[in-house]
């Protein structure tokens, strides 16, 4: 008993099965090569291909392998299993630290292509969203507090340029998790006459690590994909962040679909965001998986050490929680409604014209600053009138700037105001629809 638990300790089988598909893939690639280069008979070689295959079928079909030590050992166990003494041959000319390390970068390099698409998903919603509400005004935050007007579709598309962002990161990521260990032996290379480039066309790497102490040692790829994840995580919170508050009554600026919130147990009156809860809480564990992982490499000696098998528990997590999460958020983003009435009584509350009045001004030739305090005295007024800036009146106006005309009107037309950030990457409707084509390339562009 004692002995089991110390096994466990000791080992990774617990956790590290889910690398069962790369292991196999990564050893079915290394008995070809040494194939090719004579150092297994071809007939060794077939027979512990067809053994390999046999075992990633059952795998695949759900049957579990007997426990061992790790992973790798428990593949090897069951070959020699299966198809005797020959299977111990698979092993030569490799160690379990290059071997892991190729499992891993498999294992992620499919798990990011798998994230991307995930991304891209998300982001055609953020798209179709933006398209669907093109001309609704809201007002635009800075500090939370009402600034001015923008297009809900310039806030949404805000969004997807960020996760365009995630994507590049993890597309950058993993060119760098592309590339073979595989060859580097257990810390020096081997005697061996092995072909690592041809393992690597094999496997379809990109390259092979160039020096073997750091191919078996290296663990940035994994930490870089942490740092990639934590990133989307990050953003998620902040899209998660604007959910809540918009489903809050005070704002009532949207509608999401039912199966996302839930009532209280005590208060009949509650619709709770709490998908949206969830995933802003969710990045508190991605970050630690990142933290985690880097807390595990930092200070470590070359080359490979048994610290390093804890890696793999942070990029499960990561992995694991990043896709539950984007899936998730891209449902709840797909049922998301926006309130028209409410977005447009909050717009006409917030005194979000009043930069406007004093670009008018400014542009009259009164400096800005001045400009600006002469509007700060007009929103004073309008708040202790109860009165919005477009209900008061010319006369109420011309009390505060001799240089306010009738035309003031025209200008701080909410719609007017949008329509006149025409700079580059402004809110207006020309602007966001040319956003719209960008982001439209971006989807599509190669991954
Ligand atoms: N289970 C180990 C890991 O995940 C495999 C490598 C073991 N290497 C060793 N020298 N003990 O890292």
């Amino acid at each position: 008993m004692e002995n089991t638990g110390f096994e466990q300790f000791i080992g990774s089988f617990s956790f590290d099965q889910r690398l069962c598909e790369a292991d196999i893939i990564g050893s079915i690639a290394h008995v070809k090569m040494l194939v090719k280069q004579k150092i297994l008979s071809s007939s060794d070689g077939g027979k512990i291909i067809s053994g390999l295959n046999s075992i990633l079928k059952d795998v695949l079909k759900g049957r579990k392998l007997p426990k061992a030590e790790d992973i790798h050992y428990a593949i090897e166990k069951e070959l020699i299993r299966r198809i005797g003494t020959v299977g111990g041959k698979m092993h030569t000319a490799r160690s379990r630290n290059d071997q892991v390390a190729t499992d891993l970068r498999l294992y992620l390099r499919k798990e990011t292509g798998e994230i991307i698409n995930l991304l891209c998903k998300f982001q055609k919603t953020f798209l179709e969203k933006a398209q669907k509400n093109l001309g609704l005004i809201m007002p635009g935050f800075t500090h939370l507090q009402p600034a001015q007007p923008v297009l809900v579709s310039h806030y949404l598309l805000a969004y997807a340029f960020m996760f365009q962002r995630d994507k590049e990161r993890l597309i950058d990521c993993r060119k760098r998790i592309n590339v073979l260990p595989l060859g580097s032996a257990a810390l020096a290379g081997t005697s061996f006459k092995i072909d690592r480039q041809y393992a690597a066309k094999l496997l379809g790497f990109e390259s092979v690590c160039e020096n073997s102490l750091d191919g078996v040692s290296d663990r940035d790829f994994a930490a870089e994909f942490l740092f990639c994840c934590s990133t989307i995580a990050l953003h998620l919170t902040r899209f998660c962040e604007e959910i809540i508050l918009w489903l809050n009554p005070e704002f009532a600026y949207i509608k999401i679909g039912d199966k996302f919130t839930s009532g209280s147990s005590i208060m009949p009156q509650k619709k709770n965001p709490d998908c949206a809860e969830v995933i802003r809480g969710k990045s508190g564990r991605i970050f630690g998986d990142l933290f985690a992982l880097l807390t595990i490499i930092k200070s470590l000696p070359l080359a490979y050490n048994r610290d390093l098998q804890e890696d793999k528990p942070p990029v499960f997590d990561a992995v694991d929680n990043i896709k539950m999460c984007l899936n998730v958020a891209n449902e709840m983003a797909e049922s998301l409604e926006f309130v028209k009435e409410n977005i447009l009584k909050s717009v006409r509350k917030g005194f979000v014209e009043a930069t406007e009045i004093a670009d008018y001004l400014a542009k009259k030739g009164i400096a800005f600053r001045t400009a600006h305090g002469i509007v700060k005295q007009i929103v004073t007024y309008a708040l202790k009138n109860s009165k919005t800036l477009d209900e008061l009146t010319i006369e109420e106006y011309k009390k505060f700037s001799n240089d306010i005309e009738k035309d003031i009107y025209k200008y701080i037309d909410v719609k007017n105001i949008v329509e006149a950030k025409i700079s580059y990457g402004g809110t207006s409707m020309k602007s966001s629809l040319k956003q719209i084509e960008v982001l439209k390339r971006l989807i599509v562009a190669k991954k």
